[in-house]
C-alpha cells in the first residue's frame, strides 16, 4: 500500500484527454469548476506537467503538499494568465521586469518577486516572497483564464523526475489528483528558468528552458549564475527551498562523469563491471555507438547538436532506468550552454556521484 492510501487520500481520479492546441471547451469548463470547488487538477504546461489549485482555496493547496509528499517548507509557483494578475500576486514590480515580461512571457522563465495580497502563505511557505510565471501552454492559459491564479509545482512524486508524458501523470497522480487532463508530451521536457529578482542583481535559481542566455543578452541584465544553480548539491545553501532536495532521482543509482570524451565513461562503464554490476549509459545519438559491448543498456537521448531534444526525453530516460534492470547508470555530460545549463542541473541533482 503506497503512503497516499495509508493517509487515506485516495480521491477519485476524473481522466480528460484533450488536444494540445484544441482542447475540448467542454472540459475544460468542467476541470475548471472543479478548480474552483477547491478540487486538485494535473494540467499540462509547455515545460512539464503540474499539479494545480486555486489560490483562493488554501485548503486545496494544504492537499497540493500531502499528494506529492512535498516537504511544507518548499514553495509552489503562481501560474497567470493574464499581465493584470500580476497586480494581486506581487507588489514593487522593478522595470527591469516589465521589460523582461514583454521578452519571455508567456513561456518556460519564472520570476520570483515580492508576495502580493491574494497569494496566501500556503502557497509560498511563508515566505515574504512569490515565484511567478505565465505558461504558453494553449491549456493551461485557456484554464486559467476561466480559474484564476493556480499554485502549481510539477506533478511529479516528490524526488522524482518532472512529469513529461500522459504515462508519467498517471504513474504518479491516478488516485491523487481529482482531474488529470493528459494533452500528451509537453514541449521542452524541463521545468522553467527561474530568477530572483527579489533582490539585487538578480539571481538565477534554477536554469531551465528559457536559455538565460537569452535574458543577459538581450536585456542586458547581470544574472548571478552560482555553483547551486549548476547542479552542485554539496555547494548548497537554502536559495530556492526546494534545491536542498534530492531531485529528479531515478531510484538506479546513477553517476555522472563530467569528462568530455566518451571513452573515459567507457572507462567507468568496464570499471562498474568488473566489479560484476549490470550498467546502462546515457548518451547522445553520437555517441552510442561507443557503448556497445562495453555497457549492458544504452538509453539515447538525442543528438548533441540538438540540446532541445536532449531535453525533451531526459526525464523520461531517467525514469525508463528503473526498468532497465541494471544495478548502475552512468550519463555522459552535455555542453553548458542554452538549455544544456538545465540539462546538466537535473542530471547532477540526479546523481548519486559526480566524476569531476
Ligand atoms: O516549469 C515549471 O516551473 C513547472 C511547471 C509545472 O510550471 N513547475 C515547477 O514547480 O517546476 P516546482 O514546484 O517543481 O519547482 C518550483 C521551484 C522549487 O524549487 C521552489 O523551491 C522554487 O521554485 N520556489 C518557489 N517559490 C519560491 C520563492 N518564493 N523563492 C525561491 N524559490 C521559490
Ligand atoms: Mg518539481
Amino acid at each position: 500500500m503506497d503512503r497516499a492510501s495509508r493517509c487515506g487520500a485516495v480521491v477519485l481520479t476524473k481522466l480528460f484527454r484533450v488536444d494540445a492546441l484544441q482542447p475540448d471547451p467542454g472540459v475544460l469548463d468542467e476541470v475548471c469548476r472543479d478548480v474552483l470547488d477547491g478540487k486538485l487538477i494535473v494540467f499540462p504546461t509547455e515545460t512539464v506537467y503540474g499539479l494545480g489549485a486555486s489560490i483562493y482555496r488554501p485548503e486545496a493547496i494544504r492537499r497540493i503538499f500531502i499528494a506529492k509528499n512535498r516537504p511544507m517548507d518548499n514553495p509552489l509557483i503562481i501560474h497567470i494568465s493574464r499581465v493584470e494578475h500580476l497586480y494581486e500576486t506581487a507588489i514593487d514590480i522593478p522595470d527591469s521586469v516589465w521589460r523582461l515580461i514583454e521578452l519571455a512571457w508567456p513561456g518556460p522563465l519564472t520570476l520570483v518577486l515580492k508576495r502580493g495580497r491574494a497569494v496566501p502563505p500556503e502557497a509560498t511557505a511563508g515566505l515574504p516572497t512569490v515565484a511567478i510565471r505565465m505558461p504558453a501552454h494553449p491549456v493551461a492559459q485557456r484554464l486559467i483564464d476561466c480559474t484564476g491564479p493556480l499554485a502549481a509545482p510539477s506533478a511529479n512524486i516528490s524526488g522524482r523526475p518532472s512529469p513529461t508524458t500522459g504515462h508519467h501523470i498517471l504513474t504518479d497522480m491516478f488516485g491523487r489528483a481529482n482531474d488529470i487532463i493528459d494533452a500528451g508530451d509537453t514541449i521542452f521536457g524541463v521545468e522553467s528558468t527561474i530568477v530572483d529578482f527579489s533582490t539585487e542583481p538578480p539571481k538565477l535559481l534554477r536554469p531551465g528552458a528559457m536559455p538565460i542566455e537569452r535574458i543577459t543578452e538581450t536585456l542586458g541584465i547581470e544574472v548571478v549564475v552560482t555553483d547551486i544553480s549548476r547542479g552542485y548539491r554539496e555547494a548548497e545553501k537554502a536559495v530556492a527551498p526546494g534545491m536542498k532536495y534530492r531531485h529528479y532521482a531515478p531510484a538506479t543509482p546513477l553517476v555522472v562523469v563530467e569528462r568530455r570524451k566518451s571513452e573515459d565513461v567507457v572507462e567507468v562503464a568496464l570499471g562498474l563491471r568488473r566489479e560484476g554490476k549490470r550498467v546502462a549509459v546515457i548518451t547522445c545519438r553520437e555517441n552510442a555507438e561507443v557503448y556497445q559491448g562495453a555497457v549492458d543498456r544504452v538509453v539515447t537521448v538525442g543528438s548533441r547538436e540538438n540540446l532541445f531534444e536532449v531535453a525533451k526525453n531526459l526525464f523520461a530516460a531517467l525514469r525508463e532506468l528503473d526498468r532497465l534492470g541494471v544495478d548502475i547508470a552512468i550519463a555522459e555530460s552535455f555542453p553548458e550552454r542554452g538549455i544544456g545549463l538545465a540539462i546538466m542541473n537535473r542530471l547532477r541533482k540526479a546523481a548519486t556521484k559526480i566524476l569531476r
